[in-house]
């Protein structure tokens, strides 16, 4: 059966950032994991594009510390292309939460590199519908429907 093509948007935040062979590792860790890296960008936001991107939190106890921490140095994106990509970054990840993550699934990303549960190394897309709002985001130049048409064959 073909496998299924998808696409999701993953960050390396500015805790992991901040260390040169943390970033190595994780860049290292997509590609031990047949992701395909389809972009790649280092940014910096500013406060305003912080709170947009994480509105749907905003009122939760972590909300400004979130919007701080997210905007206080350079970050990494990737749009990654796999069959299930959204869910096996997802797992890569671990659970947001570093304690759990430890408790639950030590080998996972946020389990070994995650410091607290805001400064937590790493964001993954949750959804079909978040991927494609988040790479937009993140990739406005980014076309989709054109790469999809160009490369999506090669993964059938
Ligand atoms: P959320 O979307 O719940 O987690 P995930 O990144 O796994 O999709 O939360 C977004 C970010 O908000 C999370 O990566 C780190 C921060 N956060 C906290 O700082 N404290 C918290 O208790 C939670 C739930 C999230
Ligand atoms: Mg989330």
């Amino acid at each position: 059966m073909a496998k299924v093509l998808q696409l999701t948007l993953a960050v390396i935040k500015p805790d992991a950032v901040a260390h040169p062979l943390m970033l190595e590792a994780l860049h290292q860790r997509i590609l031990d994991n047949s992701f395909v890296i389809v972009r790649c960008k280092d940014l910096v936001w500013r406060r305003q594009d912080s709170e947009r991107f994480y509105a749907e939190h905003s009122g939760r106890f972590f909300y400004q510390r979130l919007v701080e921490f997210m905007s206080s140095g350079p970050m990494r994106a990737y749009v990654l292309a796999r069959e299930d990509a959204i869910r096996h970054w997802r797992d890569l990840m671990g659970p947001t939460k570093v304690f759990r993550a430890r408790h639950t699934s030590p080998a996972s990303i946020r389990a070994q590199f995650g410091l607290t549960d805001t400064r937590n190394t790493t964001h993954g897309s949750d959804s079909v519908e978040s991927a494609e709002r988040e790479i937009r985001f993140f990739f406005p130049e980014f076309y989709v429907e054109d790469w999809m048409k160009k490369e999506e064959p090669l993964f059938r």
